[in-house]
């Protein structure tokens, strides 16, 4: 027999036909020589009716019919009775007389239902992936996750960019992470590294002359995961030769129209608004802010200067910052505990606490309001304050009061129901700095990676004797509702710079001769100008389908500890495979 079509797409326009449908039993109903049996595909769920009325045999097969079981049918498309008209189903005006039925498969009861918004633990639902998958919400979510990938294609190709493959066994490329590696058999005691991303070998490309590049790249990188971060993910990458930043921010934009008109149906106004590093982190406290709400961190350093409030004197005295937002309507909605509950929370961030005051008619209250009296009219003017706000204070170095403030602006615009939840706010993060410090190795990293322009008029920092951290770089971020939805740059294509580069980051000639020599010779050999940008997939899908975790569109994803539950990967492999690579395993000691 062959299928007629999808169950879920059956409608008023069948009516009367004889359809052929396969699927999965979603649920049974008997009531006594009338089954209903609710048929589930990919494309939604259908009522059929199985009654002595259109066959006794086909009774008497949705009598053995359990959860899960896969059956084939035949029957008639007729109208539901009025009182039978389920309008939440997008079948729910007709149901199916079946004629004739087959068990394909039988099925164990399931280890949970098949069924969106159930209440199971996620390592169970990773256990089980496949039946998990089954559930409409991630049908929908991996439907979108596709829509996007045929936007891509379709919008490179129409663009005339190249879609070319890159490898997975390289040479380490550094995005900051640490490598997944692979040993070889062949050279024992050699490695090859999963790449964190194409990025060499698309610079490559563009010294092969292909002029335009795209690849949905998978990139590997072993790193501590988040709900927006998996060990393995994948990238919308692409490259291009002689453009400027802006015109590769044009493309972008281009791609990103045409994926939301063809995955939501919504036109985007383009060009997306641009705001430099600097500016994000002093309005937003973030280098990829959420701009759907207000709540920006006001500096009040100057205004405050001369308090007697010794927390902020000495702050200010010492070089550091107060900064503060207004929680609109915050001096109701928060308790002392509230806020005291946020205060140990921002420990994490390096706070020191959480000064706070509430804005009445024309003064302050809380325990720190003493010290403000004179200061109504100078900090309510400059927080753009209205009695009844909340104001949250946090004084320290730039750092730690931008991820203090920055963390609770979102965390309490969330609480208060502050985002408009279906706005789409697409920003550009530019001119970033070339390099940020890491507090965590203590030393200067690139603040995208070791191939990035310097802006032009700070090319001479990397020069002997001069502060190679004042530079900034041709760099952008594309941001979208708080997340970094991608980054890209314009790249150093000259040797010289790019050894310059190399020694600001602490590398001896040798060695970045040894690691990155090949594109250093590559750049002496008629390099074109180029730059380009990668797109996070997961994250566009997780953000297009309102997850808030890229596990949700992907099929097969790792759980918070980069473990498989379905397959148990990783897991330990044979004596003669560790042999075949000459490899020794020193188990930990338990
Ligand atoms: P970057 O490292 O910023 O740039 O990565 C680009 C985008 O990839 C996504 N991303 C991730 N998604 C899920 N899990 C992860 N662990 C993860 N890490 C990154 C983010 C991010 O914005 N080669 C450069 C791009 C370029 O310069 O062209 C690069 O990889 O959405
Ligand atoms: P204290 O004088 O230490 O009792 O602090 C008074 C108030 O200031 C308390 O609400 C503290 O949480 C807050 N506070 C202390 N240090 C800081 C800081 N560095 N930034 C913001 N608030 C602080």
């Amino acid at each position: 027999m062959k299928r007629t079509t999808y169950a879920g797409l059956i409608n008023e326009d069948y009516l009367g036909q004889k359809v052929i449908l396969q699927g999965w039993v979603q649920k049974r109903r008997d009531l006594g020589g009338l089954i209903f049996i609710d048929l589930r595909d990919r494309e939604g769920i259908l009522q059929l009716v199985f009654s002595q009325e259109f066959s006794t045999t086909a009774l008497a097969v949705a009598d053995q019919l359990r959860n899960e079981y896969v059956i084939e049918v035949q029957g008639k498309v007729v109208n539901r009775a009025d009182n039978a008209i389920n309008p939440n189903m997008k079948t729910g005006k007709v149901e199916v007389e079946i004629q004739e039925a087959k068990i394909l498969n039988t099925a164990k009861t399931p280890p949970f239902y098949i069924q969106d918004d159930i209440n199971v633990s996620d390592e169970l639902r990773l256990k089980y992936r496949y039946l998990d998958l089954r559930r409409p919400e991630m049908q929908r979510n991996l439907r979108i996750r596709n829509g996007i990938t045929r936007a891509v294609h379709s919008y490179f190709d129409a663009n005339g960019f190249y879609d070319i493959e890159t490898p997975f066994l390289t040479k380490s490329t550094p995005e900051g992470a640490r490598d997944y590696l692979v040993p070889s058999r062949i050279y024992q005691g050699h490695f090859y590294a999963l790449p964190q991303s194409p990025q060499l070998f698309k610079q490559l490309l563009m010294g092969a002359g292909f002029d335009r590049y795209y690849q949905i790249a998978r990139c590997f990188r072993d790193e501590d995961l988040r709900g927006d971060r998996q060990p393995e993910f994948t990238q919308i990458d692409m490259e291009t030769s002689f453009l400027t930043a802006e015109e590769i921010q044009s493309y972008t934009e281009g791609l990103i129209k045409q994926v939301m008109k063809e995955v939501k149906g919504i036109d985007v106004q383009t060009p997306f608004k641009r705001i430099t590093w600097q500016n994000a982190m002093d309005r937003f406290g973030s280098d990829k802010p959420d701009v759907r709400f207000g709540m920006e961190l006001k500096d009040l350093s100057k205004v405050l200067a001369d308090t007697d409030f010794k927390v902020f004197a000495s702050t200010i005295k010492n070089g550091g910052f107060v900064k503060a937002i207004a929680v609109p309507g915050g001096a109701a909605n928060y308790s002392r505990k509230a806020i005291d509950a946020y205060a140990s929370y921002v420990e994490r961030f390096g706070a020191k606490g959480l000064a706070w005051m509430k804005v009445t008619d024309d003064s302050f209250s809380g325990p720190i309001a003493k010290f403000f009296k004179d200061d109504f009219e100078a900090i309510t003017q400059a927080m753009d304050a209205k009695p009844g706000d909340l104001l949250l204070f946090a004084a320290d170095n730039f750092k730690v009061v931008s991820d203090t403030l920055g963390y609770l602006r979102k965390a309490i615009a969330k609480e208060q129901g502050l985002i408009d939840e279906n706005k789409y706010a697409y920003l550009w993060v530019v001119d970033w700095p070339l390099f940020e410090y890491d507090e965590g190795i203590e030393r200067w990293v690139p603040a995208h990676h070791p191939f990035t322009m310097p802006n032009e008029e700070d090319v001479h920092y990397l020069n002997d004797g001069e502060d190679p951290h004042k530079a900034h770089a041709q760099s952008y971020d594309i941001v979208l509702n708080g997340y970094e939805l991608g980054g890209g740059s314009i790249r150093i294509h000259t040797r010289d710079l790019q050894e310059k580069m190399f020694k600001a980051l602490d590398f001896t000639k040798e060695r970045a001769e040894e690691q990155f020599g090949f594109l250093l010779n590559a750049l002496d050999m008629g390099f074109p100008p180029h730059g380009g940008l990668a797109i996070g997939l997961d994250r566009f899908a997780m953000l297009l389908s309102g997850n808030d975790n890229i596990r949700e569109v992907i099929a097969f994803p790792k759980n918070s500890k980069a473990s498989e539950p379905m397959t148990n990967a990783p897991a330990e492999v044979s004596e003669r495979q560790l042999q075949d690579l000459a490899l020794f395993v020193t188990k930990p000691k338990d």
